[in-house]
């Protein structure tokens, strides 16, 4: 499998060319990416010039690159991963959009061991219709998007039980706590990889499901299996719960 990655210099793009690199049928193609500082046959500055054959773009960059990314896609009739994370309601459109066309994997956080804890909150939510649930999530200082995709994956995952369910993002003034509101807490300390924390309090027992990633790898690893995944695929917008019911 041939792959562009967009999002070449940052964290997880070095992550997924490092893993590829150790992976036999994989092989980076072309990296793309406005922070490169020499640009060569297989160096980019801009996906729009990119000129390799590829069998799929695997974008970990920034949430305003949504755009170039899709038309790109598009006009190559290519396979996309979109891991980025912290897209506008109107990017949000555009990838729903394309998704029509080709094939595009979309995951706030490319663990399988997320996507399983979203599903037991969901579980935990109808089970426990009156507790209270809030999120918390820990990252790097070097994260951009606040509050993480995957908090706010994990409260859709409450809302799919409870409706009614309001995403109430970094708690601030005087008030009591409203019934339906799921608190989504940040915090940003270090090289942290990520940690979501999910608690499900019924007054009388707390339950706390926590995921932590100890390692880039992870999503790299998440990253290039949902690009396995969707290679073949025809058009539609594939996620983790895709890939996990057929690991199941
Ligand atoms: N889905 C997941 O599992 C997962 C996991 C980790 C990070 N992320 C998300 O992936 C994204 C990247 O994370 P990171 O930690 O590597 O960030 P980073 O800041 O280290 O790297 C971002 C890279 O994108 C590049 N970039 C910026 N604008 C661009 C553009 N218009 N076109 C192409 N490249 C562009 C930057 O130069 C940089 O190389 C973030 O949105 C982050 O939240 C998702």
């Amino acid at each position: 499998m041939n792959v562009i990655i967009n999002g070449c210099t940052g964290r997880m793009g070095q992550a997924v060319a490092a893993l590829a690199e150790q992976t036999a049928d994989t092989a980076v193609v072309a990296g793309v990416s406005p922070a490169l500082t020499k640009t060569d046959d297989t160096h980019f500055l801009r996906l729009a010039d990119v000129n390799v054959p590829a069998d799929c773009v695997v974008d970990f960059s920034h949430h305003a690159a949504t755009k170039e990314l899709l038309e790109y896609c598009l006009k190559k009739n290519l396979p996309v991963v979109v891991a980025t994370t912290g897209q506008t309601p109107e990017e949000n459109a555009l990838i729903a959009e394309a998704a029509k066309r080709i094939p595009v994997f979309r995951a706030a956080n490319m663990s399988l061991g997320v996507a399983f804890l979203a599903q037991v909150v969901k579980k935990a939510a109808a089970l426990f219709p009156d507790a209270d649930i809030e999120i918390t999530e820990i990252h790097h200082n070097g994260k951009l998007d606040v509050p993480s995709g995957t908090a706010l994956a994990l409260a859709d995952s409450v809302k799919e039980a409870r409706p009614e369910a309001e995403t109430v993002v970094g708690r601030h003034s005087n008030g009591l706590r409203e019934k339906r509101e799921v608190g989504v807490h940040s915090l940003r300390l270090g090289s942290q990889v990520g940690t979501h924390t999910v608690y499900v309090d019924t007054g009388s027992e707390t339950l706390s499901f926590t995921h932590q990633a100890n390692s880039r790898a992870l999503f790299a690893e998440g990253a290039l299996s949902a690009a396995r995944f969707i290679v073949c695929k025809g058009p539609g917008l594939y996620g983790m719960a895709d890939m996990l019911a057929v690991s199941c």
